[in-house]
């Protein structure tokens, strides 16, 4: 064979992994309205910057005529390339090869950049549309879903790790990227389940919908499994190359710093006045973030699940940051199990990755109520105090208004080591809200009265008076200060520059043990 006919196999060997499953499935794909795996992959990264690896890989299955299905790529396209010039490792389920199943093959070729991913210090992102373990394979496939999520698991916190879910995906292609940080998935062609609705039909015998089981809604609203939501493909992938800006390449790393058009002393006078003079009056935290964040930027994580609490990312004369926040406009901003356990996550995340945490407070306090009990409010509240106080990244905190009760103290107060404590004129800070500490000091006193409503009000007032002001804990150190609302931008970002070299760790251990 001359040179030429040898380069020539290559060719063959490399159209035949371009052409996938072949036109009939591609086509299916795009009726379908989604992209393939290497259009996807066009559109995340960089252009002409992606490299592929083992493109030419073939399953090993000798079982159900697979031995005759060979397809170059065995169904998942791997490699490296950037993003706005900064290397990132990705892998790209193929969905027209054998529903983008995972083989031993497969897994081998996602297992290879997990390790280089992690060895060069880079993020990995997972393009997700597969229905799991390759069925015919067996357990060839079940060990190769273990090895990665072994993988994901030592990573974790190392190395950032994103996954959009692009199609149906089952079992071990819904497991991995639950291990992964964000997982960003897109209305009408991204669905997550254990196992399918055929699958829950014959074990269950319940009738149900893909959209019903684990399509976005379910998934962005009530499970919180998926951190973003996108209307079609390509917003995914651009949001993910938004979020990667935000991030470090690894642990080692700080985020990058981005040149700052937007003043860092730019005042904003109306948030003087923004906080109602009635305390029961819900107000738009965004607002407040989207004022004194640079350029009014702010990409929101997880905002239709738990919408108590807002969690995301924005930059402050161009230093990333993490935001959290309670939300006094849906459920008056108070702590349950979600908004817990939703800010907990976050709050690691960005320790893992050093990146600063800011706090905005406006909390009632934890939810009541047996639902909530029974739930597991207090291991789970517990979990957002702890990530709190063991996070060692530059923690700045802003008492807007209420800050009461344990609320008080697990919303990142002083006494769990955050390193500023901010107030504005309008903070309330107190064991807890006045109705509730007079029903329970004074009942006697009130049920005695002449007029019990009047003299409740009476006290209401005076506790009101005496606690819900800042100065009581400003009078203490408790705060660093309590500053004018409109100077909040300003009084931020000198602190976190203030912050910018903080060095602070915990005691030698293997690991702590979070009330999972
Ligand atoms: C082999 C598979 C497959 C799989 C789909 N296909 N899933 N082949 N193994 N797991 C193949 C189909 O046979 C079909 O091949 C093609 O992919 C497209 O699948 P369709 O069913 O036609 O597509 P659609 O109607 O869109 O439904 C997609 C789906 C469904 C919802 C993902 O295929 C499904 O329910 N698959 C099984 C999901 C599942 O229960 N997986 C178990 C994984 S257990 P042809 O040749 O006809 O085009 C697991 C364990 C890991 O992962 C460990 C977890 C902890």
């Amino acid at each position: 064979m001359s040179s030429l006919e040898k380069a020539d196999k290559l060719h063959a060997l490399r159209e035949k992994a371009f052409a996938g499953g072949g036109e009939k499935k591609i086509a299916r794909q795009h009726e379908k309205g989604k992209l393939t795996a290497r259009e996807r992959i066009d559109l995340l990264l960089d252009e002409d910057s992606f490299e592929e690896f083992d493109m030419l890989v073939t399953h090993r299955a000798t079982s159900f005529g697979l031995e005759k299905k060979k397809i170059p790529g065995d169904g998942v396209v791997t490699g490296y390339g950037t993003i706005d010039g900064r290397q990132v490792y990705v892998f790209s389920h193929d969905f027209t090869v054998f529903g983008g199943s995972l083989s031993e093959t497969f897994a081998e070729k996602i297992l290879k950049i997990m390790d280089m991913a992690a060895m060069n210090g880079a993020p990995l992102i997972g393009l997700n549309d597969s229905g799991g373990a390759r069925i015919q394979e067996g357990i060839e496939s079940l060990a190769g879903y273990g090895k990665i999520f072994l993988k994901n698991v030592i990573y974790s916190g190392v190395i950032p790790q994103i996954s959009a879910i692009l199609g149906p995906c089952a079992g071990g292609a819904v497991y991995s990227p639950a291990i992964t940080d964000f997982t960003i998935m897109v209305k009408d062609i991204s669905y997550m389940f254990v196992t399918g609705p055929a699958v829950v039909k014959a074990v269950t015998g319940e009738d149900v919908t893909k959209d019903q089981l684990g399509g976005p809604g379910i998934h962005s609203k009530r499970s919180g499994v998926c951190s973003l939501v996108c209307e079609d493909e390509r917003e995914a992938l651009l949001i993910i190359r938004k979020l990667i800006s935000y991030i470090p390449q690894n642990n080692m790393e700080d985020p990058i710093r981005v040149s700052c058009t937007d003043p860092p002393d730019r005042m904003e006078m109306w948030l003087d006045e923004f906080v109602p003079d009635n305390p029961n009056k819900p107000y738009e935290m965004r607002t407040i973030i989207e004022a004194i964040v640079d350029n009014g930027e702010f990409l929101e994580i997880q905002r239709a699940f738990a919408p108590n609490i807002v969690v995301g990312f924005a930059r402050m004369n161009g230093h990333s940051i993490g935001i959290v926040a309670n939300q006094p406009s849906y459920l008056a901003g108070v702590l349950d199990n979600d908004a817990s356990v939703k800010a907990a996550r976050f709050v690691r995340f960005c320790d893992a990755f050093n990146i600063p945490v800011l706090t905005l407070v406006d909390v009632p306090g934890f939810m009541p109520g047996t639902v909530q009990e029974y739930g597991g409010i207090i291991r789970n509240g517990a979990k957002l105090l702890f990530a709190y106080a063991e996070a060692t990244v530059p923690k700045i905190t802003v008492i807007i208004r209420k800050a009461y009760g344990g609320a008080y103290d697990v919303m990142s107060s002083k006494h769990i080591r955050a390193d500023i404590n901010y107030a504005w004129p309008t903070a309330e800070i107190a064991v807890m809200g006045p109705d509730g500490a007079v029903e329970i000091i004074f009942r006697r006193d009130i049920d005695e009265a002449k007029d019990p409503v009047a003299r409740k009000k009476e006290l209401v007032d005076q506790y009101r008076e005496k606690f819900a002001n800042p100065y009581d804990a400003a009078s203490r150190g408790y705060l660093d200060d309590v500053i004018i609302a409109s100077n909040t931008r300003f009084r931020v970002i000198k602190a976190l520059e203030m912050l910018a070299g903080k060095r602070q760790t915990l005691p030698p251990k293997k690991h702590g043990n979070i009330p999972l």
